[in-house]
């Protein structure tokens, strides 16, 4: 199966990236007008942080949370204390209950838009003007306002990684019928990114994604299966929401990235490697056809690449922490343990199977890393329940978002029933 899908795979892949490389990138005047999805997470406050110091420079027309709507309400108020001339943004509370207590709330209720997840699509829609989405929303939830960002034909700061490994084809179809253009948020893609600066695709080579290695790097495999989730939300070298940070801690995250990179920059599977190191200070490498080997390195600060994104790719002053490389020394790099992170082997399994193996993928693991945050199963419980459903989901063809929410929830019913067994 995975050997005789890799061809078409590569053929898909080769024929159509989803990265502008090469490209003009679109422009649009000032003040830049953004919608940012999942502005109560890591991704959406650095967002607001960035907007404002720059009060002149953007402006948020739109933004959404799911369930916390303190958060929201606080959010908004430094964005009216910093940017007194912009006008309220319109809001989309996704969760039903926090909907209501939305509703309930003075500095929210005139501006709130509908009902469920709908309301993110509308986050999108509603606004007269829409230069930029930041998708900062977490998980699966995050690909259908990718999708209506696609639609409406502007510039997508991705930051919701999840989007394109659930309907990666999809979002490409919309992307290239609408003249929309994807601008990568996640550190590793902005790094590629920013190495393909003024480059054209028949350059690329390989692509070399790098890795913390997690908080587990140097833990044995037996003393994996008693771990504690305090211990596993303890990264070494980044600061960010609890979904994201488990993946690191399993690698998962980094098989996502690769999943990701394969959409965004259109090269196959066996051209995208994964290096451990642990500094965190090269965010990725990329390899061009005569073997130059060019990285971008920094400190872990995800403004940076948010706003080398927003910016439509433009390095913009930016105040925090400097690389220091007569601190730093060296550098260093590790093979990583496919062994003891199963999950790394799983996400690249997946790909190269296509279809809607990396959909099944993604339900799986967002289920085990919920179940693992509610303290119903182990750490090492997360590659089984994967493994599990990857096993007994069959594959098929995702030609729609409603083939690619079905595949979704029927890899979700199977992994909540292996949660149930193991909890
Ligand atoms: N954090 C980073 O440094 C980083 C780096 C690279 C890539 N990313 C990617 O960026 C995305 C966001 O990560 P994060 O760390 O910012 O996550 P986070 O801190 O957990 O924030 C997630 C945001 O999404 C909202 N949300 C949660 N469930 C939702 C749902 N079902 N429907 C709609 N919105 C929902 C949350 O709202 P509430 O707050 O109301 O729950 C919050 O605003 C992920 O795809 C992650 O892989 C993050």
């Amino acid at each position: 199966l995975i050997e005789g899908t890799a061809l078409n795979n590569l053929d898909k892949a080769q024929s159509a990236s989803l990265y502008p490389c090469g490209r003009e990138l679109l422009s649009f005047p000032e003040p830049l007008k953004l919608v940012v999805l999942g502005a109560t997470g890591s991704i959406g406050r650095q967002t607001l942080e960035i907007v404002r110091e720059n009060p002149n420079r953007f402006q948020v027309v739109a933004l959404s949370c799911h369930g916390r709507v303190l958060e929201l309400e606080h959010e908004l108020t430094l964005l009216a204390a910093a940017c007194p001339d912009s006008p309220t943004p319109l809001v989309a509370v996704t969760d039903a209950a926090a909907r209501i207590t939305a509703s309930g709330m003075t500095g929210l209720s005139k501006y709130l838009l509908g009902h469920g997840p709908a309301a993110l699509v509308e986050a999108v829609e509603a606004p007269d003007e829409v230069h930029v989405v930041v998708n900062g929303v977490v998980g699966a939830a995050g690909l259908e306002p990718t999708l209506a960002a696609a639609r409406r034909g502007v510039r997508i700061a991705l930051a919701n990684k999840e989007s394109l490994v659930v309907g990666g084809d999809l979002v490409r179809r919309e992307i290239l019928a609408h003249g929309a253009e994807i601008l990568p948020v996640d550190s590793e893609h902005s790094a590629m990114a920013q190495c393909l600066s003024g480059r054209t695709e028949s350059e690329l080579h390989r692509l070399i994604l790098t890795a913390s290695g997690g908080p587990f790097r140097l833990t044995n495999a037996a003393d994996l299966a008693n771990v504690t989730l305090e211990e596993v939300l303890n990264h070494p070298t980044w600061n960010m929401g609890p979904k994201i940070t488990v993946d690191s801690a399993t690698l998962m995250n980094k098989g996502l990235e690769i999943i990701e990179a394969h959409h965004l920059f259109g090269v196959p599977y066996d051209r995208i490697d994964v290096l451990v190191h642990p500094g965190s200070y090269v965010h990725s490498f990329v390899e061009f056809v005569d073997g130059a080997l060019l990285a971008q390195l920094g400190t872990p600060d995800m403004k940076l690449p948010i706003q080398y994104a927003i910016n439509g790719e433009k390095h913009w002053p930016l105040s925090g922490g400097r690389l220091d490389l007569l601190q730093v020394g060296s550098l260093s790099f590790e093979k990583p343990d496919y062994e003891r992170f199963p999950c790394l082997g799983l996400a690249r399994q997946a790909g190269l199977a296509g279809g809607s193996a990396t959909i099944t993928l993604n339900g799986a693991n967002e289920v085990a890393v919920a179940a693992l945050l509610e303290h119903k199963i182990r750490y090492s419980d997360i590659p089984r329940i994967i493994e599990e459903v990857l096993s007994t989901e069959s594959v098929g063809t995702v030609d729609s978002l409603p083939d690619a929410l079905e595949f979704d929830s029927l890899a979700r019913q199977a992994a909540e029933a292996v949660v149930a067994r193991l909890a």
